[in-house]
Parts: C-alpha cells; structure tokens; sequence
C-alpha cells in the first residue's frame, strides 16, 4: 500500500510555493522596514512552556497538543503557535541585556490537534511578529499599522480589523467574578463545554459558537466597560494612535482570544471571504508572560498570521514560475557536450538556463523550452559547431539570429543581465 501524508497536514507544491514565497519575502521587507530581526526556535519544547503560557484552561492546552515523551521520559509538544518559544529563548538568552527594545519576527509550522476543515490545518504555518520592552500604547498602533500595511502590500483581499482589550490582573478578576455570576444564573441555556467551563473559564463562553450560548450571553456584562483607569486610558490612547495612523478599524467588545495570557489590547484581522475560518492573523499585548515564565517583569505584544489562509485568498492569483532566460538545445555527442558545459558555466553565474538531459529529438525539446516558457533557445548543433556559430532564438520576438561561437557566452551574459538589472 502507498504511503500517504498525515491528515491536516499539507504538502505545499510548486505551482503553489511561489504565492508562499512572495507572502514570506514580503513580510521580511515589510517587518524588516520597521525594525524587527528574525529569530529562529526549534518546533519541539518542553510540554510545561505550553501549559504555563496558553493556559491549562485553553483548548489548545486541553485537547490540541501533539504532546509525546521523549527516549528519555520527558514529556515534549510540538509548538501549537511561536510566542511561548519565543519568550523562552529571549529569557534564557537574556535578549533584553543586549537591547531595552527587542523586535523579532518568525516563520514557520506550528501543531493542533484541530478538526481538519478549509483553512483549518493540524500543521499550519505562521508569520509571527513580537515587540518586548514597550507598553506605551504607540508601539500598540504601531504592530497594527504594519500588520495593516503587510496585507495592503501583498493584496490580500477583503480584510477588517476588530480590536478589544481585555484588561489587566487589576481589572479583570472582578469583571471575571461578575461575569460568573452572570452565567451562573443562565447556566441551562449554554452547551455542556460551556457549562463545564464556565467557572475556569468564563471569557471562552462570549466566544463560544453555540447559538444557544450565543443568546443566552448578549446581555452579558463587557470587559470594556469594566476596565481599570490605567487600561482604560490605554486602549483610547491606542484609538487615537491608530486614528492618526489612519488604519481603520472596529471594536468588538466579544473578541475573546483562545490563549490565556493577554493583557489589555487585543485583536483580530477577519476576512469575509474565507467562511468560518476566517481570522487570517491574530494576536495582543501580554504583559504579565514574560515574568510568568521566569524572566524580567516586561511588557511585550504581537500577532501571528495564518500562511494557508492568505494563500487561499490569493489562490486565483498565481504567480508564474521564474522564467528560463535560456534554454539550450542541442544535437549530436559534440553539441551536447558543449552546450552542457556552457549551461553549467551560466548557472554558476546566476543565470536561469535549462537543457535537456536525455538526448531527445530536436522537436520535442524544443517542446519542452516552449513548455517552460523560456526567453531565448540556442540550438547547438553538429554542424553549427563545426562552423563555430550556433542559433539563437527570441521566443517572444519570434526572431532568430546565427551567432559566433566565440564570445557567446559573454555575449549572453551581458545580454541577460543587462536586460534582468533593467528590468
Ligand atoms: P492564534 O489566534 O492562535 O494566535 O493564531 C494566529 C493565526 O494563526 C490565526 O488567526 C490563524 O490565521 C492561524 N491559525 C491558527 N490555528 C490554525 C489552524 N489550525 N490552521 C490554520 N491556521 C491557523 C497565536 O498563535 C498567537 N501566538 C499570536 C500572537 C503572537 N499573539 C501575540 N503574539
């Protein structure tokens, strides 16, 4: 029996890889721009990271993670998302010595044991941006501005901004006590998750997606309303940020995150076009996560992005594979010699250029040159060699020129290049 992948996760093809590759190098120029640094983590850790920053509460925690022990007992989980890894590498590598500010952005696949469905993946992949060390409510505005402008560069379609706060170990232990006691009195009308979670964890209920829990909630009591002064004055400072910015959005006093350790500002990138699973980035402010883990008392906030739901959205518009600037084409022992070594001789030097390796017929490489789409074909034959010229066709002009021998492969060079330098 064929082997086949593992569900939910996917293989990303060519044909495919190149709408990836734009969204990534477009995110490395977009972040890079505004200051931040890549940093790279493993994508296995210790299970008891996990636990202790997304919340034993959560349902990524309770149910989601690929958790197994290692030869040696200890028990490992592949990350279900980057923030955690990243704040145990700027601890243990004390970052925060070598900078007050620390910027750091990250790519790469993440782990939950979710249902598989459109744009919901077991593996699924991240871009990732962190800021640590600035609580001002500048930098706030400043994460969505970029986070903005990413997706205006790259054109993904059709995308809105909600954001919330959800206070602060000063405000939120009272509002979390009020609204217990607001479900408390509603209990029969929400659904058996909701009603055993309820007093762990209140908050998942405003989020839940039964239309029972739904109704029974519109009345429930708001974070907004009961924030303290000092979260209060934050999130209408980073209203006013972002006014000034001009980056539009909307608050959504519901949005409760599925991971427990944010603090005041939270938000989500929604697109209407993708159905249910339609938060193609996520993220907030955490300011307690840092000296939860054993680090310094610092503030930090960030977002991911989903990578398979961008692609989706901007799965009509492909982006063509390079195109060959040469293709060769040769007949006879000599001419595949020769163009063999010349095609080694130009990819060495940076140029796209293609041949055929297995001595097919005239016709059917030049098939193939036309299958790839390249730009120009030399044709080497025995004859021609003997001559000391070869044929050089433009596939786009239609033209064809015989050319010297000598001197073709500068000539080429400098051809190509000054045509890709132009470009
Ligand atoms: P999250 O909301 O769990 O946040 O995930 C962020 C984004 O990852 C989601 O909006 C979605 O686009 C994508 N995503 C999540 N789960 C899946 C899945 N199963 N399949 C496909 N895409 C998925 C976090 O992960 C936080 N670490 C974000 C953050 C960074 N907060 C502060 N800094």
């Amino acid at each position: 029996m064929n082997i086949t992948g593992i569900k939910g996760m996917n293989d990303i093809l060519p044909g495919d890889i190149e709408t990836w590759q734009h969204l990534e190098e477009q995110a490395r120029q977009v972040f890079g721009a505004f200051g931040y640094r890549e940093i790279r983590v493993p994508v296995v850790e210790k299970t008891d990271l996990f636990c202790r920053s997304i919340g034993e509460t959560t349902d990524i925690v309770e149910k989601e993670m690929y958790t197994f022990s290692d030869k040696g007992g200890t028990s490992m989980t592949l990350r279900p998302e980057g923030t955690a890894p990243v704040m145990r590498s700027f601890i243990q590598h004390k970052l925060y010595a070598q900078d007050p500010v620390s910027k750091l952005y990250y790519i790469g696949p993440m782990f939950r044991h979710e249902r598989p469905q459109k744009g919901r993946y077991r593996q699924f992949h991240q871009i990732g941006a962190e800021v640590i060390g600035v609580d001002d409510p500048k930098i706030d505005a400043q994460v969505l501005a970029m986070l903005s402008h990413y997706f205006a560069t790259t054109k993904i379609p059709d995308v809105a901004l909600q954001i919330n706060s959800l206070g602060c170990p000063e405000c939120r232990p009272d509002y979390r006590e009020a609204l217990i006691k607001f479900l408390e009195q509603r209990l029969q009308a929400l659904c058996a998750d909701c009603q055993r979670r309820y007093t762990s964890n209140p908050l998942r209920v405003l989020d839940c997606k039964v239309p029972g829990c739904k109704e029974a909630t519109i009345e429930a009591p708001a974070m907004l309303e009961n924030l303290c002064i000092g979260c209060d004055t934050h999130f209408n400072q980073v209203k006013e940020h972002l006014d000034a910015l001009s980056v539009d959005y909307t608050v959504n006093q519901r949005m409760v995150r599925g991971l427990d350790y944010y603090t005041k500002t939270t938000f989500e990138m929604i697109t209407g076009s993708l159905g249910a699973q339609n938060a193609i980035a996520a993220g907030g402010r955490y300011d307690g996560l840092i000296k939860d883990l054993g680090g310094p008392a610092l503030p930090g906030i960030g977002f991911a992005i989903g990578l398979e739901r961008l692609a989706l959205l901007l799965g009509e518009q492909r982006i063509a594979p390079p195109r060959p600037e040469l293709f060769i084409a040769t007949l006879g022992e000599a001419g595949t010699k020769a163009g063999f070594a010349l095609l080694t001789s130009l990819q060495r030097q940076g140029i796209l250029a293609e041949m055929e390796y297995t001595g097919k017929s005239l016709k059917a490489q030049l098939r193939r040159a036309d299958k790839l789409n390249t730009r120009r074909v030399l044709i080497l034959g025995e004859d021609e060699l003997e001559r000391g010229v070869a044929q050089l066709r433009y596939m786009d002009e239609s033209s064809q020129e015989e050319i010297d021998l000598n001197g073709l492969e500068s000539r080429l060079l400098r051809e190509i290049n000054s045509e890709t330098n132009g470009a």
